[in-house]
């Protein structure tokens, strides 16, 4: 598995997906920069989400708020006194770790040995293997599970009443040690807020003390009375946006997955109050139906119903997806309530009421959101993409098999040679289609090599011009997937690709 995502990170790398910020310098940590196939790929992922949100759905807008935004917001929010993650050091490695992650991995070890059990149960009895009941059976696997169980209630519980010195007392109770060090001599527990800070004003005096966002929601809450009256759109409806978010993640680690700035895609729901499940639940099954028709592979994604709720939620869960080190959280649905909306009238003092016609009542909304990190989807939908296939002749090559739709370029313009009149003949073909689609031309190497390059960024199609062209208006197209090449005529080609790219 380390290997499988060690080839991720170079392959992004490699073909001009993903760069090191600032590399030169030697990097930053959890800080990456696109190249030029990655921001095609990303803005692709974008696109697809807001047709699917906004386009798609007569009572959802799309919108664009700053990212600075007013201080107080953070207080009302909560995120100045509760957006923390429990940190501890190890006196020896002098290391830092997040006191949570330390024992969620003890309980992901716990389950691997549980999973052991099983496998090689199902092995021993072959085809009358009834996992339902093993599970509910073995004393092992019921053991480690109990286990889990107890572990992370009592971390929930802890972190909900802020005793730490309880989840430091359960480290070491359990004898968690360092992972590289094996030490298991830890600091106390405390907490650390995820927020950066920085200041607005040119005086240092008189300076502001700003945040830069840990979330987007929170510019579509204090906008909300806004967009409603300007689109006059009727409970229930919603707000989306796609944007920047910052956190000062205490462990940045998996490349993309955790990263200290990033973007979010979020929509945001406002309900009548006592109806917020009923839409959260709808929303959950709705992000999921989106995530699976990606065709990514129905068996990657399950939901995780949280135990531990935000200081915002009445309900949470998330869509995990099965990245190459296991499966971890790619979008979260939160129930909100009226946390945000109630705390923003109490803290500007401005009425944030919806006037309900059909119960002839005003009261501030509830919330069902829609939380995605888009960094964290490209990733899903990279490493999935990423494959290495031995073909017919034996010989090896690697594939993107990313969805067309988000194929960062959409097919590949190759003259055979560039002499004979090839090559203008391709750049007619390029100008003609450049502007429906994002497309690349190539002159150089051999056409073999132009194909394993244009299957490793994910191209959909390999168009060759050929001496035959310039006499019967025909080409070559070869399908990335199939490896096919059919001949048709050049006035078809718009309509092939588009059948294919199209979403
Ligand atoms: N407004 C709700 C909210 O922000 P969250 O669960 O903290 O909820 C939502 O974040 C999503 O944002 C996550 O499911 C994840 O996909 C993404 N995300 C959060 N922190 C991230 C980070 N440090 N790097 C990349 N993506 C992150």
């Amino acid at each position: 598995q380390e290997d499988v995502f060690k080839k991720v990170v170079s392959h992004a790398k490699e073909y001009g997906f993903i760069f090191p910020s600032s590399e030169i310098y030697d990097g930053l940590s959890a800080i990456y920069d696109y190249g030029q196939n990655g921001a095609e790929l990303k803005n692709n992922i974008k696109q697809y989400w807001w047709k699917a949100m906004v386009q798609m759905n007569e009572n959802i807008v799309g919108i664009d708020s700053a990212i600075f935004m007013h201080p107080t917001i953070w207080k009302a929010s909560g995120h100045v006194d509760a957006f923390n993650d429990p940190l501890i050091d190890n006196k020896d490695s002098k290391k830092r770790f997040r006191a949570d992650v330390l024992l969620e991995d003890y309980c992901a070890k716990l389950e691997d040995k549980a999973q052991k059990e099983i496998e090689k149960a199902a092995k021993r009895f072959g085809d009358s293997f009834n996992e339902e009941e093993f599970v509910s059976t073995n004393p092992r696997v019921l053991e480690y599970r109990q286990k889990q169980k107890t572990i992370l209630e009592r971390l929930a519980k802890s972190l909900t009443n802020n005793d730490l010195a309880d989840v430091k007392s359960l480290i070491e109770e359990l004898e968690i040690a360092d992972p590289d060090t094996g030490s298991k001599n830890w600091t106390e527990v405390r907490q650390f807020n995820l927020m950066f800070g920085t200041k607005l004003g040119a005086a240092s005096e008189s300076a502001t003390d700003l945040y830069l966002r840990p979330e987007t929601a929170q510019g579509i809450f204090v906008n909300y009375l806004n967009v409603q009256k300007t689109s006059r759109h009727k409970l229930p409806f919603g707000i989306a946006q796609i944007g920047k978010a910052f956190r000062n993640e205490i462990v940045a680690r998996q490349f993309i997955f955790r990263m200290r700035e990033f973007e979010q895609m979020e929509m945001q729901y406002f309900v009548p109050p006592g109806t917020e499940l009923t839409f959260y639940e709808e929303w959950k099954q709705k992000r999921l139906n989106w995530h699976l028709a990606l065709g990514l592979g129905n068996e990657n994604y399950k939901f995780h119903d949280h135990e531990k709720l935000a200081h915002y939620a009445n309900a949470a869960a998330d869509i995990e997806f099965k990245f190459p080190f296991g499966f971890k959280e790619l979008e979260g649905i939160h129930s909100r309530t009226d946390f945000d909306l109630s705390a923003h009238e109490k803290f500007s003092g401005k009425k944030l009421q919806y006037f309900d016609n059909e119960r002839n009542e005003s009261y501030v909304p509830y919330v069902v959101e829609t939380s995605v990190g888009l960094d964290r989807l490209f990733l899903a939908i990279f490493s999935n993409s990423l494959k290495d296939e031995v073909l017919e002749d034996g010989s090896e090559r690697t594939v993107l098999s990313l969805p067309p739709a988000l194929a960062p370029v959409k097919a590949a313009i190759l003259p055979l040679m560039k002499k004979d009149g090839l090559g203008e003949y391709a750049e007619k073909i390029f100008d003609d289609l450049k502007f429906d689609f994002n497309l690349i031309y190539e002159e150089k190497d051999s056409i073999g090599k132009r194909y394993r390059r244009n299957d490793a960024i994910g191209t959909p199609f390999c168009i060759t011009i050929d001496h035959d062209s310039l006499v019967d208006n025909t080409v070559t197209i070869r399908d990335r997937d199939t490896m096919k090449q059919e001949r048709v005529a050049v006035a078809d080609l718009r309509r092939i690709i588009d059948e294919k790219v199209n979403f």
